[in-house]
């Protein structure tokens, strides 16, 4: 059975991406390297989200990984 996704922040991250490209948004909240995927997930049972950004710009990306609308916060972390 997966582990609960860990809050890494209660706040979103405001990062650049870059539209066309695609990012490994961490699902699990145990990157070091948040928002993003580093494989810390292994063993957790949970996997990152792999997702293409759809134009350049920037964007906030869910930090407490409860968003109902991964990758992207949704304003979430105001009730965890
Ligand atoms: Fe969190 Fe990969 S490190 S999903």
């Amino acid at each position: 059975m997966a582990e609960d996704p860990k809050v890494a922040q209660k706040s979103p991250y405001q990062v650049d991406l870059e539209g066309g490209k695609d990012y490994y948004w961490c699902r699990c909240g145990r990157s070091a390297n948040q928002p993003f995927c580093d494989g810390s997930h292994k063993g957790t049972g949970l996997e990152p989200m792999a997702f293409k950004a759809e134009s350049t710009g920037t964007f906030n990306l869910c930090g407490c990984k409860q968003t109902d609308d991964p990758p992207f916060c949704d304003g979430s972390h105001n009730i965890v």
